[in-house]
Parts: structure tokens; sequence; C-alpha cells
């Protein structure tokens, strides 16, 4: 029998610490499987040849979280009446600790989203990623960005100022000639025949309630499916069109890419 050297001080420390992280991670994961759904999550694999466009999906999410945390500190401190609006979003902007940062992230963020949405659409169109399976994911996507104009849209009217007010003005209207539908829609976004404290009600609820909400449901379905259906690989793969990947590794210095042991020279 071989004789255990006995564990050093900082072996038994490091042990301890880990048994610490662990025990919560492991009493949830035994409750409710969600370490292991979010492992599966992040670890899964995704074809080797994968291309740095194909982060802009993960760069539109990020630009969404901004929004929403940005949105949410905002909603804190704006009024939605029009009397209170705009001296509300003064009061942002010059008062408020840090709120013309917050205030100008969400502005221009609003546009930051949109920008990636086209352009993750964009490259998911050149990639053929559109076709089948995916294009359920494709018409979830059309809905995302949709629900993202709108988000826009029902925006702008807030800070309630001249540039506000008409915009909207020419945005109802333009709802408004639409056929069929177009002068109930308008008449609902009006909340009555003309633009004033109802629109500004409606505008807000559904700009912090209705579309976050149907975004955030859009955007846990376009997840699912792209990991139900896995990452396609970029039109010019040789992988996927059949061939087989090289069996040797090429060269690469150990230990920066790949951890070795400390002591073993880094030989392979
Ligand atoms: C809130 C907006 C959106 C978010 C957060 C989002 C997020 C993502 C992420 C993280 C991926 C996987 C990585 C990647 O391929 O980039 C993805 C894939 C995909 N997205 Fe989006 N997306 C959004 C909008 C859109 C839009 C507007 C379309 C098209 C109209 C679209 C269509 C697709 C498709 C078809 C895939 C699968 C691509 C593949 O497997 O290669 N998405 N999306």
């Amino acid at each position: 029998m071989v004789a255990r050297r006995p564990k050093s001080k900082a072996e038994i420390r490091r042990e301890q610490m880990l048994a610490a992280v662990n025990y919560p991670l492991d009493w949830l994961e035994e409750r409710s499987g969600l370490v292991g759904g979010v492992k599966y999550f992040l670890f899964r694999n995704v074809p080797s040849d994968t291309n740095w466009m194909q982060t802009l999906g993960s760069a539109t999410l990020t630009a969404f979280i901004v929004q929403a945390v940005t949105g949410v500190i905002l909603a804190m401190y704006y009024k939605p009446s029009p009397h209170d609006a705009y001296s509300s979003i003064q009061n942002i902007t010059d008062h408020v600790t840090l709120g013309w940062l917050v205030r100008g992230m969400h502005k221009w963020g609003a546009s930051v989203f949109i920008i990636l949405m086209f352009l993750h659409m964009g490259r998911v169109f050149l990639f053929g990623a559109y076709k089948y399976p995916r294009e359920l994911n494709w018409i979830v996507g059309v809905l995302l960005l949709t629900m993202g104009m709108a988000e826009g849209f029902t925006g702008y009217l807030l800070p309630w100022d001249q540039t506000a007010y008409w915009a909207s003005v020419v945005g109802i209207n333009l709802n408004g000639t639409g056929p069929f539908v177009g002068p109930f829609l308008a008449q609902f976004l009006r909340g009555g025949q003309e633009i004033g404290a109802n629109t500004l009600s409606i505008f807000y609820s559904i700009h912090m309630l209705l579309i976050p909400g149907a975004i955030i449901g859009l955007i846990t379905l376009h997840l699912y499916l792209v990991v139900r259906l896995g990452v396609s690989s970029p039109p010019w793969s040789k992988e996927a069109a059949g061939e087989e990947r090289p069996t040797a590794e090429p060269p690469i210095r150990a230990g920066l890419t790949r951890p070795v042991a400390r002591g073993t020279g880094g030989s392979q």
C-alpha cells in the first residue's frame, strides 16, 4: 500500500473553499436541475469554424439587457403626465446622480440595439442560416425586429417635447392610413380623438410593460431554438461540406491556449 502524503494547509483550505462554493450550487442542482441546464447552454458544442460575425446575436442580446437595466432606472424618476414628463426628464439629466449617463445610454443604446439587430439579421441572411431547419427562428427574429422598432417609436414620445410630440403625430397619422385596421389603430394609440394625456399613458405602458415582456418571451424562444437546432456553420465551411477534421492538431504554444500541468515543461 502506498502511503499518502499528508495534505498541506493550502490544499485543505482550497478543498474547504471549493466545498463552500459548491454547496449552494449542489443544493440548487439537486432540487431544480438548473445548474446542469446553464452548464449545457454555456458549454455546448458549436462548429469549430464558427465566425466572429456569429457573435452579433449575443451583441444584440447585450444591447437589449443594457436597455432593460437603464430603462428600469429611468422609470424610477420619470413621470408619465403631460404636465410633469418634460420636467422629470430635465431632472434626470441635470440633478439625479449619473442620470445624464443612464439617460444617454438608454437613448443612444436604442439606436445601437436596432443597428445590431439589422447587422445580425444581415449575417443570418448572408450565411443562409434562415434555411431549413431554422425558418421558425427567422420568423421569431422578424417579430423581434418589429417589436424593437415599436419600442423605439413608443419611447420617442416620452420626453414630451416638441420633437417627440410632432414625431408621434406623424407616426400615428401614418398608422391611421393603413387599410382596414389603420383608423382603429390610430384611435387606440391616441387614446381618443387627439394626442394628449391618454396617449402618453398608453405609449408609456406599451413601452415599458407590453413590448419588453413580449421581447423577453421571444428572446427566450429564440435562444431555445438556437440551442435546440445548433449554430450553423459559415457557408464556406469545408467541415459542413463533409470534409473530415484534421486529426493532428495544429501546433500551439502549450499552456497558452491549452492548459498544461505546472512543471511538465509544456511538451506534448
Ligand atoms: C432582440 C433581437 C435578437 C437577439 C437578442 C438575437 C440573438 C441571437 C443569438 C444569441 C443567436 C446565436 C448566435 C448568432 O448566430 O449570432 C441568434 C441566432 C439566430 N438569429 Fe437572432 N437575435 C435577435 C434578432 C434576430 C432577427 C431580427 C433575426 C432575423 C430576422 C434573427 C434570426 C436568427 C437566426 C435565423 C438565428 C440562427 C442562426 C444560426 O444558427 O446560424 N435574430 N440570435
